[in-house]
């Protein structure tokens, strides 16, 4: 009786860190931007937050810039976002954090399922606000301009679409990279990786110029 009592909360428990809820909005009080979010597990009971904003009005197969912001557990070595969804032919964005704990960014690209090269066709401009850290996670809010499109190795432009959902993917590594006071540094294998489908739809942000500049400074 106690056993099943016990196995019972503990379900309860671990089906309450899965189930956090998949596309929610989130209002953030740092930024004021709205952001759609998805919470990533890479261990049992422990999972990365992925959150983008975009502006209103924006026109299907347009490229567009995006606010990206992600809640880290301190225990990451590194973070990757996989713009499309799979490793290889899409913007890559990795994170971590250096010798003095700041956040470094890093653009990349992979031809393959080998290791990304820097890449200059999406560009991040990390904001202060937004970006801070404390005794259990670091986070970080920044600017993409390239994220939503880019040239496939056919020369076709793809894009992600403003409305509705884009499938996105995460990596996460326990280690860092070799040399982390440089974004160019190489970057060790990936243990987990996963997919979800990101609700654009609900990121959009109206006073995007107008907040965007604000955050910039
Ligand atoms: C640093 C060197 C890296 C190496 C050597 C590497 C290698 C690989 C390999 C071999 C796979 C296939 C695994 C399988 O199918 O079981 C894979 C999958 C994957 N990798 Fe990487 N990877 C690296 C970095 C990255 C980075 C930086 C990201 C994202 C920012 C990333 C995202 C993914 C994703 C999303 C998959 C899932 C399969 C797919 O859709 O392509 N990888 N990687
Ligand atoms: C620690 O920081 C993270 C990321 O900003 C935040 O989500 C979390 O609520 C903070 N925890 C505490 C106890 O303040």
């Amino acid at each position: 009786m106690l056993l099943t009592l016990w196995f019972g909360l503990l379900a309860g428990l671990l089906s309450s860190f899965v189930s956090a809820e998949a596309n929610a909005v989130y209002q953030d009080p740092d930024t004021g931007l709205v952001f759609s979010s998805n919470y990533q597990l890479y261990k049992v009971d422990r999972g990365i937050t992925f959150r983008i904003a975009i502006p209103t009005d924006v026109q299907s197969y347009t490229s567009y810039d995006a606010v990206v912001q992600v809640v880290v557990p301190n225990d990451v070595g590194w973070a990757g976002i996989a713009w499309a969804g799979s490793m290889p032919r899409n913007p890559l964005l990795v994170a971590w954090r250096n010798s003095q704990n700041q956040v470094v960014l890093s653009s990349r690209w992979a031809t393959g399922h080998v290791p990304p090269q820097t890449y200059t066709g999406a560009q991040y401009t990390l904001f202060k606000t937004g970006t801070k850290s404390n005794s259990t996670h670091w986070q970080f809010t920044a600017l993409c301009k390239g994220c939503t499109s880019w040239n496939t190795d056919t020369g076709a432009t793809r894009y992600l679409s403003p409305r509705g959902g884009n499938r996105l993917a995460f990596a996460y590594s326990p280690n860092k990279p070799s040399n982390v006071n440089s974004a160019t540094s190489t970057i060790p294998i990936h243990d987990v990786f996963g997919y979800w489908q990101h609700d654009f739809t609900q990121a959009t942000n109206r006073d995007w110029a107008t907040v965007v500049e604000r955050l910039t400074v």
